[in-house]
């Protein structure tokens, strides 16, 4: 339903360039001449070691006129349905259904109870037909070539969970980036050819390793590395690629700050290890320009830190007291989190809050080698103003320690399966908010007003809606060399602003498109406290119209240039990354 949604609320229509004698297009489609028979596929299957794949999708067993329809295997699709882990090592799915379906076509299962089908037959949806499952460099630059010569688009794939559905493209062929999941551990670094890079606690991962696998294998050498939250996250895709923020970004910047080397394919199929001394540029704009644009990457490699304890603080509670009381109960708890932002940065305290037009859940989150005295102390002031009041009923009210963040894992894991289920669809908006906004309190005020604003009017358009407030700014990391492309406007930002929802089955497309949307228009007062600012391209709106300058600032022009050096033909586009020219891509 999405595509046909985008024409009728776009605002900006991209004139699509004329395909030149360098720019074939890479529109070919299963049923014109251009696509390979089976011969050549077989051929292909070949030269990528007989890596190369059909695509059934995750539910097809569950679609009783598929021919993949089979109970048994069924029964296991629907026991794991909802279970990131087990998605993400499939390729056939996508982490939202919004990006398996197509129009009003898909082969999804509703997730609060699997046994039900959401379409009337199974079809491909946005997944592409082929896909090579890739275990070498050598099989992404087979893929290249062949997608090159058959004037196919190239789709990359990870876990699959884009907010914009840029990993799976209709007819493309699709690099699936899943097995290359290996780990290494280098107390001393020597980085190629670049005496500048090298250096200590440098952490490898393959493209296809998920989060929680790195925090693992990291911890055993007593490392932490700069992921996120979900520990289903490919942290060496998209997130690597595009920003990547989590527990340690307050004290040690973002993930693509702390990037040391890359191994990569180019659209040419040369497979080159990039670091600041060796094609630098196309190494600066894959360090935050985003991913899916410039190159598939193979080899992440980043700098570690070592180990320390994890302190918790978590605060949850319902708002009592009718609507009216409730709004004021918002705005008050939202005050409090706003007024000790600074203070809370300062002392690299990090963290996220749901809020909700009835209730609240708050976390704070300190990796600090100490008892839990230093989390407490920053949070005593707001500790005690949540404990004083009569308008909320406390669900939990807690201070926890770990030893390790994969002891804090094992815990919020169950905390993210709960709250974060995948196998649903989603809607975001989003906008970083910038520090000058929490210095007075008139400007705290209007700041309050417009996140509440967008909390009470979501409701309005869908159920099931909240507003997290994500506080893991990379306050210790300027980047004063400006050494990433990541959007300077994290450099200033103390929030991240994200309305978000989720709901279990297709939307008519009459709602889609209001809520779509009215999502959008849920930011206009935050973009009016931000002029100039921008948003987190990994976690927004994917109707965002001035998305060049949204995503990525004063560095587009720049970022556009590497782009159209390194991919001249547009192998690689995606939806508003760099080098996009419009919606029919
Ligand atoms: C449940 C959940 C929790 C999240 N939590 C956080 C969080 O805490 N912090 C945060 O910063 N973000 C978070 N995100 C957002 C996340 O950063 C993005 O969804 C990110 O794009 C995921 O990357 P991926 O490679 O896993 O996903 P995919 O959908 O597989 O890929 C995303 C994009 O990257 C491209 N890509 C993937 N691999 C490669 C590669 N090897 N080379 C080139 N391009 C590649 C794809 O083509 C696509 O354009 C979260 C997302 C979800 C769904
Ligand atoms: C590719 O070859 C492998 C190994 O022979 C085979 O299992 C697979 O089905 C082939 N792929 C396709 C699309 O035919
Ligand atoms: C879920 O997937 C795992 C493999 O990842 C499998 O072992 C298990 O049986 C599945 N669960 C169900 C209920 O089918
Ligand atoms: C499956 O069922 C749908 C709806 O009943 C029908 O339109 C479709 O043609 C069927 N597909 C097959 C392969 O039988
Ligand atoms: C790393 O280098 C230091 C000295 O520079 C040395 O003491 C140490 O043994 C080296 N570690 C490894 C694993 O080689
Ligand atoms: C409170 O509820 C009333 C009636 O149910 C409704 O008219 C009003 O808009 C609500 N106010 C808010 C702030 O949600
Ligand atoms: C809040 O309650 C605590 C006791 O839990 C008390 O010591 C403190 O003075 C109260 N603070 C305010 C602002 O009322
Ligand atoms: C908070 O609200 C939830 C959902 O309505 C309810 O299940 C829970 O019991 C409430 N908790 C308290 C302490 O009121
Ligand atoms: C505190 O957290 C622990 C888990 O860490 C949980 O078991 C306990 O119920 C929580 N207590 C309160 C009062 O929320």
């Amino acid at each position: 339903m999405f595509r046909v949604l985008f024409s009728s609320f776009f605002f900006f229509v991209f004139a699509l360039a004329a395909p030149t004698a360098t720019d074939p297009g890479y529109n070919c489609h299963p049923g014109q001449k251009c696509w390979p028979s089976l011969q050549e596929w077989r051929q292909f299957n070949q030269t990528v070691d007989g890596q190369l794949h059909r695509t059934i999708p995750l539910g097809a067993p569950c679609y009783s006129n598929s021919s993949y329809h089979d109970v048994a295997a069924c029964d296991a699709v629907e026991g794991n349905y909802s279970d990131s882990i087990a998605r993400e090592a499939y390729y056939g799915q996508t982490y939202w259904l919004n990006w398996e379906a197509c129009g009003t076509s898909g082969c999804s299962l509703y997730e609060p109870d699997p046994e039900e089908t959401l379409y009337s037959s199974c079809s491909l949806g946005r997944l592409a037909p082929y896909y090579v499952a890739v275990r070498t460099p050598s099989h992404i630059s087979a893929a290249l070539q062949f997608a090159q010569a058959h004037n196919i688009r190239i789709s990359v794939k990870n876990t699959g969970h884009d907010f914009f559905g840029r990993s799976t493209v209709p007819d493309s062929l699709a690099i699936w980036t899943h097995n290359l999941n290996s780990f290494d551990f280098y107390q001393n670094f020597t980085a190629f050819n670049c005496l500048s890079a090298n250096g200590q606690n440098v952490g490898e991962m393959g493209a296809g390793t998920i989060a929680g696998d790195a925090y693992r294998y990291f911890n055993l050498h007593d490392m932490d590395v700069t992921g996120g939250y979900e520990q289903s996250v490919g942290i060496a895709g998209g997130f690597g690629q595009g920003g990547g923020l989590g527990d340690f970004t307050t004290a040690h910047g973002l993930m693509v700050d702390n990037a040391v080397e890359f191994e990569v394919v180019t659209a040419d199929g040369q497979v080159r290890v990039i670091n600041e001394c060796n094609d630098a540029e196309l190494f600066w704009a894959m360090r935050g320009g985003g991913g899916g644009t410039y190159a598939v990457l193979t080899k992440f490699r980043v700098q570690l830190y070592p180990s320390l304890p994890i302190h918790t603080y978590n605060f949850k509670a319902n708002f009592t007291g009718d609507n009216t009381t409730q709004s004021q109960s918002l705005r008050e708890i939202l005050t409090a989190h706003a007024n000790n932002q600074i203070e809370w940065s300062a002392q690299l305290v990090t963290g996220s809050v749901d809020y909700y037009p009835e209730k609240v859940s708050f976390g704070a989150v300190l990796p600090y080698d100490d008892d839990g005295s230093k989390l407490k102390s920053a949070t005593a002031a707001f500790f005690q103003f949540v404990n004083n009041r009569t308008d909320m009923a406390v669900v939990e009210n807690n201070y926890t320690s770990f030893a390790t963040y994969t002891d804090y894992l094992s815990l919020s894991q169950v905390d993210a399966r709960a709250t974060e289920p995948a196998g649903i669809f989603s809607l975001l908006a989003s906008r970083l908010m910038p520090r000058n906004l929490f210095t007075t309190p008139e400007t705290v005020d209007s700041l309050v007003e417009a996140v509440v604003y967008g909390i009470e009017k979501a409701r309005t358009l869908l159920p099931g809606t909240a507003t997290q407030v994500v506080f893991e700014m990379p306050v210790s990391n300027p980047d004063s060399n400006q050494m990433t492309s990541a959007l300077p406007a994290w450099r200033s930002a103390l929030w991240h602003v994200i309305h978000v929802a989720e709901w279990g089955k297709p939307l008519a497309p009459a709602t889609a498109e209001s809520a779509t949307a009215g999502f959008l228009q849920l930011l206009d007062p935050l973009k009016k406290l931000s002029p100039g600012g921008g948003a987190y391209f990994n976690e927004a709106h994917y109707g965002e119209p001035d998305w060049q300058e949204t995503f990525f600032g004063t560095n587009y022009n720049r970022l556009l240039e590497i782009k159209n050096q390194y991919d001249p033909t547009h192998m690689f586009d995606c939806w508003k990354c760099v080098g996009w020219r419009g919606e029919q891509e």
